[in-house]
């Protein structure tokens, strides 16, 4: 039996999606511990085509796994019914044996979205919009509607509801809230199954448990770069919390994109190429690689690289199609990562996953930031003065890059040498083996196995 956490290192879409569907064949059941509709995995198989998944744990895919909705994550119904029949259309099996939804998560109810973007015309946190604050906000308020609330007699729902009318001066009627909340709660009945997690998880007790974090390291709310963060524990300490009921965990497997970062919303970005500012009207499939491109790229200019890196990553956002700020690879802001998620001296084990390495493909340098320097001094670590990271200089490391094709490559020794100096770099940087390192979206498309390399 073994336990293993998977989160994402920097601020979230490293590919833990598509690392979470490799891994979850030796596994028996895949939980995700936070987040809500504000996460947005893609996954690409050839039974199943392209397929994005936002509340439910990337083990749907398999057959014969059972998912787990934890009772950390926020959960909009209407969303998770969305979601759930994409999949049917996609001929993904969704049953009450495959998908369990923890009766303690909360919900997010459709008025939530109207006070967060109240909330946030003052606090330009650049938030996904979905009302993920909101619902993590009333949780330690206890006005928090919770999925048991639809299922008693309704009447502390309905409580709740009248509170967050009254406290927010919202005109609400909690009866018809009430009887839209339930009735699509009998729909998704149908398609999965409402358990408390403890029971679950100790009724598994011997199963193999794969778990899943939404957004990553430096978006957790204690860990991350605050105020510019999500408002869960995205670091897999958060697990033990947002999973009631697993034992323990033994292995910890940060993912991280090979050879740079990504940052969506607002908040501090030391390595970020250019500007947000620079970047906003970027759009998905309205942007291409010109030869003009090339030749700033090869004399360092920031925008270019990373218009580079955006056109060939994919990388606007699942859920909010913004363009995503892409920066250099930032090793200082891994290492703190690690030490506060699982360090490697623990004895079952942190290992790394690199992902997009092909995106790499055709650089002619590739830059990680190994240390942060203010005036004449380097910083000993990440600060957790989130303000002080704005003042920081990267110090980079200059690798060469490479301009054969990596995507698709599924043996470390027919990787470039390049790109081998690349993964090994950042393994003896940070003293972590890595497991696997992903050359392209489709589930094949990558290289290691349960064991590393
Ligand atoms: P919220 O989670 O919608 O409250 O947004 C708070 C911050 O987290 C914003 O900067 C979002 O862009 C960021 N964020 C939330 N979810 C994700 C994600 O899945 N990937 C990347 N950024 C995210």
């Amino acid at each position: 039996m073994t336990v293993t956490a998977v989160f994402g290192v920097h601020w979230g879409d490293e590919g833990k999606g598509k690392i979470v569907d490799v891994m979850a064949k030796d596994y028996n059941i895949v939980a995700r511990w936070n987040g809500g509709d504000n996460a947005g995995h893609t996954v690409v198989t050839d039974e199943y085509g392209r397929v994005a998944l936002h509340l439910v744990p990337s083990g749907i895919l398999h057959k014969g796994k059972v998912s787990v909705i934890g009772n950390g994550e926020v959960v909009n119904l209407q969303s998770l019914l969305n979601e759930i029949e994409g999949l049917k259309e996609k001929s993904v099996e969704v049953t009450p044996d495959s998908l369990v939804l923890s009766d303690r998560a909360h919900l997010i109810l459709p008025y939530y979205r109207d006070i967060e973007a109240k909330k946030e015309s003052t606090r330009k946190i650049g938030t996904t919009g979905r009302g993920i604050g909101v619902a993590y906000t009333f949780k330690p308020d206890r006005v928090g509607a919770r999925v048991l609330d639809l299922l008693d007699s309704g009447g502390s729902f309905i409580e709740k509801v009248k509170i967050h009318a009254e406290e927010n001066r919202l005109r609400l009627n909690p009866e018809e809230l009430l009887e839209s909340q339930r009735e699509l709660l009998g729909r998704l009945e149908h398609y999965l199954n409402i358990s408390d997690t403890v029971e679950f998880f100790g009724r598994n007790g011997g199963a193999n448990i794969l778990l899943e974090g939404a957004q990553g390291v430096l978006l957790d709310i204690d860990a991350g770069t605050y105020p510019y963060v999500t408002s869960s524990n995205a670091s897999p300490g958060g697990a033990y919390t947002g999973c009631l009921g697993i034992p323990r965990i033994d292995r910890f497997i940060g993912v991280m994109k090979a050879p740079y970062v990504t940052r969506v919303g607002a908040g501090p970005f030391p390595t970020e190429l250019g500007t947000e500012e620079a970047i906003k009207d970027a759009r998905r499939g309205q942007e291409e690689i010109t030869a003009g491109d090339m030749e700033k790229i090869r004399r360092g200019d920031p925008l270019a690289t990373a218009k580079y890196l955006r056109v060939r990553g994919g990388e606007y956002g699942t859920t909010t199609e913004r363009p995503r700020r892409n920066g250099w690879q930032d090793l200082v802001a891994a290492k703190y990562a690690f030490d506060v998620s699982g360090n490697p001296s623990h004895i079952g084990g942190v290992m790394l996953a690199l992902t997009k390495l092909d995106v790499a493909d055709g650089l002619p340098q590739i830059n990680v930031c190994t240390a942060y320097r203010r005036g004449d001094k380097n910083l000993p670590s990440f600060p957790s003065d989130t303000n002080l990271l704005n003042e920081v200089e990267p110090i980079y490391e200059e690798l060469e890059g490479w301009s054969e094709n990596t995507k698709g490559v599924t043996r470390y020794d027919k990787l470039p040498r390049s790109a081998q100096n690349l993964a090994r770099f950042l393994e003896n940087s940070l003293h972590i083996p890595v497991y696997m390192i992903s050359t392209g979206p489709n589930r094949k498309e990558v290289l290691g196995s349960s064991d590393g390399f």
